[in-house]
C-alpha cells in the first residue's frame, strides 16, 4: 500500500456517497469521512425527469471544493448531462460521470469530459449491458456499474450485477485498460467483499457509512476492513 490514508489494504478506493449526509452537518462529516481515509467524494446529482428524485446541483458541488482536498466525483443523474459539464467541472469536479442510457452521443459527451481536462465516467443502470460501452472503453477512466436503480439511498443492492462487474473486470484485463471499475448502491459490509471478489476496485456507499450508529468515521473504517485480508 503506497498511501497510509487509502481506505483499504488491498488498493479498492471507498467513495463516501454524500446523498446519506447530514446536508446541515455536511463539512463537518466531510472531514471525518477525510480523516478516516476516504479515497474521494461521489456528488449525486438528480433533476427529477431522469431519476424521480431531486437532489442537489452546482452551488452544491462549489462549496465540497471548498471543504475538502479529496477527489470529487460527479455522478450526473440528469437528462441532457452534455449541457451541464462545464458549471460542474468549474464548480471543482475532478471526475464527471454520465448514464449510458440518456447520452446518444456518447463518445462526444466523453469527449467533452476529456477536453475540459476532467476524468470520464460511464454508468450502467442494472438493465443496461456492458456490451453498449465496450467500443468506447478506452477513452474512460472509469465505468461505474449501478448495483440499484439509480435515484435513491438505501436500498437494496442488485445481486444480479456480480457477473456484470466480472465481465467487465475480465475485459479490462484483457485489454489491459486501466480504466476504474466502480460499483453504486446498496455496499455495505456484507455486499462489498462480494463486489470486490467480482472485481470491482472503487465502492460508492451512502447509508453505511453516513448511518453507522457510531458515526461516518467508523461507518467508512468498517466497510474498509470488509473488504481488508484479516491480519496474520
Ligand atoms: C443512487 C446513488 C447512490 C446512492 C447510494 O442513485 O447513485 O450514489 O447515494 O446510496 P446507498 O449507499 O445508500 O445505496
Ligand atoms: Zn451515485
Amino acid at each position: 500500500m503506497s498511501n497510509p490514508a487509502q481506505a483499504t489494504s488491498r488498493g479498492i478506493k471507498i467513495a463516501p456517497s454524500l446523498l446519506a449526509a447530514d446536508f446541515l452537518r455536511l463539512g463537518e462529516q466531510i472531514a471525518a469521512v477525510e480523516s478516516a481515509g476516504a479515497d474521494r467524494l461521489h456528488l449525486d446529482v438528480m433533476d427529477g425527469r431522469f431519476v424521480p428524485n431531486i437532489s442537489l446541483g452546482v452551488p452544491v458541488v462549489a462549496a465540497v471544493r471548498r471543504a475538502t482536498a479529496l477527489p470529487l466525483e460527479v455522478h450526473l443523474m440528469i437528462e441532457q448531462p452534455e449541457d451541464y459539464l462545464d458549471a460542474f467541472a468549474a464548480a471543482g469536479a475532478d471526475c464527471l460521470i454520465v448514464h449510458q442510457e440518456n447520452s446518444p452521443h456518447l463518445h462526444r459527451t466523453v469527449q467533452a469530459i476529456r477536453g475540459l481536462g476532467k476524468k470520464a465516467g460511464v454508468a450502467l443502470n442494472p438493465a443496461t449491458t456492458d456490451l453498449l460501452i465496450r467500443d468506447i472503453l478506452d477513452q474512460l477512466d472509469l465505468v461505474l456499474i449501478m448495483t440499484v436503480n439509480p435515484g435513491f439511498g438505501g436500498q437494496r443492492f442488485v445481486e444480479a450485477m456480480l457477473p456484470k462487474i466480472q465481465r467487465l473486470r475480465e475485459l479490462l484485463l484483457q485489454e489491459q485498460l486501466g480504466c476504474e471499475l466502480e460499483v453504486d448502491g446498496g455496499i455495505d459490509r456484507k455486499t462489498a467483499p462480494r463486489a470486490v471478489a467480482a472485481g470491482a476496485s472503487v465502492l460508492v456507499a451512502g447509508t453505511s457509512i453516513f448511518s453507522d450508529p457510531s458515526g461516518p468515521a467508523a461507518g467508512l473504517r468498517r466497510l474498509a476492513q470488509s473488504c481488508s485480508p484479516a491480519p496474520p
